[in-house]
């Protein structure tokens, strides 16, 4: 009868020692080991015992997680459960918030209370204007964004109460209500436009657009398809479990710091060129590049280290196809017939085909990511490759929320605290 544990033999003591195997909801994927385990394997009594050496985290498993399931070999993504091209096809964002945050789909009045409530929070204070007007012109949105949420933690000395059901509800409305507010106002802050009020009357995501491009008159009327397309786009960005910017939330969560320094913390994470701020480096890879006939050379570049990543390709999970990126792809087609075809278009379809084609890609498994597209739409709807961190960030802000909610009541939680292996100096006298 096998048994679901693990017999380690110590060659250096030719001890042996038993651990258990748990397993999720599939066994073949997530069949864990408990790492604490290994602290008996030891030599000597005083010895610390053994831990596991993983920079990145690439093979640690951080916890046990209900929310997001993503199988990189086959391309699958789903959310509680529900696949992301469902989601994305019959779902709205603030439904696939509802769903992360709670596990299940919200019923008609559970998401009319939802919708209101999230509406009914997107204003800030007068002051975050000020704050707002006092970075540079030129400053990064996401470097405002980062900073502002920071502030915001300022205006909520209840948000602390974080293990309080209702103060903790009140603070996921707020943040995932005022996230577009405050990205709106830090582009209207770099554009020396004056700041739009948020408009009740529109859903989410005409309300951005409203806040983003408003300009005299009296009522703003989104383009649907526009306003759609980047609805879909935030259901795809929603979550995508244990990334660097939501390790992020849970490590800075798990002080017991308050949402929105661990929201500020996980946006600053998002910021870097290999996660989130990925699609502002492809607009500027496909910028460079300039025409078609260049594209060739410019993969050979790519493989000869000469002219860094081939960005928006390649994923740490997925190594077949990211499912959001064929969305994304079709995605665009229905928003060029709105805003006509961004030119750049051309040059990413011939990079796609060129890099798909070519050994030094497909043998590592490098396929375009939920970035190689996004930025060629948000680029045609108007927005500055500047703001498309910003754009990942508003709707991860749900995926965080759910997987620090999520966090804070798991038992098995902890205050995050790696170990290391120490290889510096052994101990010695100052001469
Ligand atoms: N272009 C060229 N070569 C690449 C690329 C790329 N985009 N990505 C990986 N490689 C190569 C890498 O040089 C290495 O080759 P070798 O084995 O010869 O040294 C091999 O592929 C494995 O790379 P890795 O760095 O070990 O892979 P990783 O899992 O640590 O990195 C990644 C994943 C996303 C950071 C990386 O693929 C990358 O830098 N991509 C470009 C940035 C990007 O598009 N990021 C957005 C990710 S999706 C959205 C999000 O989650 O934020």
């Amino acid at each position: 009868m096998a048994k679901d544990s693990l017999t380690i033999t110590d060659n250096r003591t030719g001890a042996t020692y038993e651990v258990p195997i748990s397993y999720g909801t599939y066994p073949k994927y997530g069949a864990a080991i408990p790492a604490a385990d290994l602290r008996k394997i030891k030599v000597a009594d005083d010895d610390f015992g053994l831990i596991t050496y993983d920079p990145g985290y690439t093979n640690t498993g951080s916890c046990k997680s209900a929310i997001t399931f993503v199988d990189g070999e086959r391309g699958i993504l789903r959310y509680c459960g529900y696949p992301i091209d469902q989601l994305a096809e019959k779902s709205t964002y603030l439904e696939t918030a509802y769903l992360l945050l709670h596990g299940e789909l919200a019923g008609d009045r559970e998401l009319a209370e939802w919708i209101h409530n999230v509406t009914h929070h997107t204003m800030l204070n007068e002051s975050i204007k000020k704050v707002i007007d006092a970075f540079h012109y030129d400053a990064h949105p996401m470097g405002m964004l980062v900073g502002t949420l920071g502030v915001l933690s300022t205006f909520y000395p209840n948000a602390k109460n974080i293990f309080d059901e209702p103060s903790r509800r009140r603070q996921i409305w707020r943040l995932i209500a005022k996230m577009p507010t405050i990205a709106a106002y830090a582009y209207r802050h770099t554009r020396g436009l004056p700041y739009v009020l948020p408009d009740n009357n529109l859903s989410y995501t005409g309300n951005f657009l409203n806040m983003l491009f408003k300009i005299t008159e009296p009522t703003y009327e989104p383009d649907p398809v526009l306003e759609r397309a980047l609805d879909v786009l935030f259901i795809l960005h929603a979550d995508h479990e244990q990334n660097c910017s939501t390790s992020a939330m849970r490590n800075v969560g798990s002080s017991h710091a308050d949402p929105y320094c661990a929201v500020a913390g996980a946006a600053a994470a998002l910021y870097g060129p290999l996660h989130g701020g990925a699609n502002e480096a492809v607009l500027r890879m496909l910028n460079g590049i300039g025409s078609v006939d260049e594209v060739p050379a410019f993969v050979e570049k790519v493989k000869s280290g000469k002219a860094g990543r081939l960005m928006g390709f390649g994923h740490r999970v997925y190594k077949n196809f990211d499912p959001r990126a064929t969305i994304i792809k079709d995605l665009a087609h229905e928003v060029f017939k709105v805003t006509g075809v961004n030119p750049l278009l051309d040059i990413a379809l011939e990079l796609e085909r060129v890099a798909l084609d070519d050994e030094y890609f497909v043998s590592r498994k490098l396929y375009p990511n939920v970035d190689f597209y996004s930025g060629i739409i948000y680029q045609a709807m108007g927005f500055p490759t500047s703001m498309f961190p910003v754009l990942f960030a508003i709707p991860r802000v749900s995926g965080w929320l759910a997987q620090w909610q999520e966090m804070l009541l798991d038992e098995d939680q902890r205050i995050a605290r790696p170990r290391q292996v120490y290889i510096g100096n052994d101990e010695r006298d100052l001469p």
